[in-house]
């Protein structure tokens, strides 16, 4: 074997420096926030209808914390109804970019758990502070209902026109509402290059506290 064919394959080693998962999402979202290109905060959030099927979607994950992972939404579109009826969850974030050494890094960490709302005041306080646009969608868009384009946007127009002079009526209105995703189970995966992916696990324990980990084959 040649030395040149010795770097055809690898495989990748996941370093844990902690037994708590959060540690390693921050490590590896402080990672891509510095070399990836695109947004690093979007999931992939995946819900369960009434009649068992799996619906997934793109959401923004405002924040994160040993709470769980939060998102926005309209609790009048279709994913909230399902959260209603079954308040499993799992989402899945994946990240890819070259980094300081040009080497080609792609993870993925997928989490499951349940999901519950967040109080209105914590809502309120990051409802405030979105920009205008956001603001206008939350009062224009009755999320998942049939529209008609033109009549749309005369009708953000006219918000628009209104905010402009005062924008007091762009309260945060009921419908506005965040999500926390609360992990049960973690798992990440990482590769570079030619190297076979790493993975590892993590299970919480049935303290509710601490969490087990495992190596898994990719
Ligand atoms: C990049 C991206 C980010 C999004 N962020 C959100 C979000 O934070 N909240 C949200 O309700 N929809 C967001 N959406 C729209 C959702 O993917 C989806 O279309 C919408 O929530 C309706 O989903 P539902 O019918 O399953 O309820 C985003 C879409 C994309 C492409």
């Amino acid at each position: 074997m040649t030395s040149n064919s010795l770097k055809d394959s690898d495989l990748y080693y996941i370093d844990l420096k902690s037994n708590d998962p959060l540690d390693l999402y921050t490590e590896w979202h402080s990672e891509a926030k510095k070399f990836s290109k695109g947004f690093t905060n979007i999931i992939c959030l995946s819900t369960v209808s009434r009649d068992c099927c799996p619906r997934s979607r793109h959401v923004f994950l405002q924040s994160y914390d040993e709470n769980g992972f939060v998102f926005y939404t309209d609790s009048r579109g279709r994913k909230v109804q399902e959260i209603a009826a079954n308040n499993h969850g799992s989402a899945c974030v994946y990240w890819i970019f070259t980094n300081d050494k040009c080497e080609h890094i792609m993870k993925q960490v997928r989490i499951e758990g349940t999901i519950e709302y967040l109080p209105r005041n914590e809502v309120e306080k990051v409802y405030n502070a979105q920009p205008l646009y956001a603001k206008i969608r939350a009062h224009l868009c009755h999320q998942d209902t049939v529209v008609n384009w033109d009549e749309l946007k005369k009708h953000h127009d006219v918000l628009l026109e209104q905010a402009k002079i005062d924008d007091s009526f762009l309260q945060m209105p009921e419908h506005y509402i965040g999500c926390r995703l609360i992990p049960t189970w973690m798992d990440f995966y990482a590769s570079k290059n030619k190297s076979i992916a790493d993975r590892m696990e993590f299970d919480k324990n049935e303290d509710g506290i601490n969490w087990i980990h495992r190596r898994l084959a990719a």
